[in-house]
């Protein structure tokens, strides 16, 4: 269905505006864990090894849970297609019903039922993440005086079916018959687009799947939406992988990153795998180095935004010096590479920096 792009954007904005307050809220919680663990693995004398990869663990998952929020931030704020992958869709509720609930306010119980039956889908999980805040937004609003509303996930082979369910005003037969359409909402102007619903349809359809209405008036209406299950081996997570499997190698990288903190972890991981590292805090330093000649660099990492040149300034001048060097781009947003370029986009843990390297240098 066709959705004109500025409308689209104006939609982002207002969800993007709502999310902010929640975010920053829950950033500051998880930024707390963080420091605070952090704190007390240094400071804390007699702290047993058992405690400290708790505490360390802890770390790592107001991380994860951090960049699932930047996730579902960037969803909104960026322009860019669909990217679709196997996706397990339980998983997904899971790390969006916090925000959800945030979203729905205090009157409105959110309870969540998943199957534990296959629910693997081939989908673009931002775009999932779209479709069950504007099902769930909706649900809400047809329940002004508060009320429950239900997630539920089931497998009847071979369709992942996902449920939105609410007690809510339900839905009279001439609305039912438009609300799909861009633009149409029932809403009072400035309250709503009507751009949500034909959103969830379009979403729906590009990853293979059907969307469903039951509504009785006075009642409740639940969305039922059917993917195909997709066969597929399941994304890769650093939360499987050991340092000891990591691909390794020996070769020179040279790493160009302004954040200091961030450059001296892609070093220290870098040197684990057995890597020689060469850093630069800016495109100035990292061309000197180059253009100095002093060692050999196999493969240039570099930042896509730098202080005064950009990273593909930075790769121009270095593939100069040397010819046979490979390029790998880190990047939060994507669209400022070189079209073709090789991408590893933040945030990234250990195996996912590590395989993209070996992967890159072994193309040679
Ligand atoms: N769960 C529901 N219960 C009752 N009516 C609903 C429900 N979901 C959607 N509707 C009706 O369908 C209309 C269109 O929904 P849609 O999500 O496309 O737009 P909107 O909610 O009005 O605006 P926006 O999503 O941009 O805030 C709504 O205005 C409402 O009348
Ligand atoms: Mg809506």
């Amino acid at each position: 269905m066709p959705v004109d792009d500025d409308q689209l954007q104006s939609t982002k904005l207002e969800a993007l505006g709502r999310l902010a307050g929640g975010v920053a809220h829950d950033f500051n919680n998880l930024l707390t864990v963080i420091e605070g663990y952090a704190r007390m693995l240094r400071d804390e004398p007699d702290l047993s090894q058992a405690e400290a990869v708790e505490y360390v663990d802890e770390i790592i998952r107001a991380a994860n849970r951090a960049s699932d929020l930047t996730r579902q931030l960037l969803a909104f704020s960026r322009r860019q297609s669909a990217q679709p992958r196997s996706l397990d869709l339980n998983e997904l509720v899971r790390h969006t019903s916090g925000m959800l609930r945030r979203v729905i306010g205090e009157d409105i119980q959110l309870e969540t039922d998943l199957s534990a039956e296959a629910s693997q889908i081939f989908a673009d999980p931002s775009q999932i993440d779209q479709v069950l805040m504007n099902l769930v937004v909706n649900a809400r609003d047809a329940m002004p005086n508060g009320g429950q509303i239900r997630i539920t996930t089931a497998f009847h082979d071979p369709v992942v079916e996902l449920r939105v369910s609410d007690r809510g005003s339900g839905i009279p037969p001439e609305v039912m018959a438009r609300m799909f359409e861009p633009f149409f909402t029932t809403k009072e102007s400035g309250q709503g687009t009507g751009l949500g619903l034909s959103l969830v349809h379009a979403i729906v359809t590009q990853a293979g799947g059907k969307v469903e209405v039951e509504t009785a008036l006075g009642q409740g209406t639940t969305f039922k939406i059917r993917f195909p299950l997709h066969w597929g081996e399941a994304a890769d997570t650093d939360a499987a992988a050991t340092e000891r499997d990591l691909p390794r190698g020996r070769e020179t990288i040279l790493v160009v990153e302004d954040e200091e903190p961030l450059r001296s972890l892609i070093r220290r991981l870098l040197e684990r795998g057995g890597y020689r590292v060469l850093e630069a805090a800016d495109g100035d330093e990292a061309i000197a180095l180059a253009r100095a000649g002093k060692q050999s660099i196999d493969l240039l990492l570099t930042d896509v935004m730098l202080p005064h040149r950009n990273g593909r300034d930075v790769a121009q001048a270095v593939a100069a010096a040397y010819p046979n060097v490979r390029v790998l781009f880190m990047s939060g947003y994507g669209e400022n590479t070189p079209p073709g370029a090789a991408r590893l986009e933040k945030p990234f843990g250990p195996l996912k920096l590590a395989t993209a390297v070996r992967e890159l240098l072994d193309q040679r």
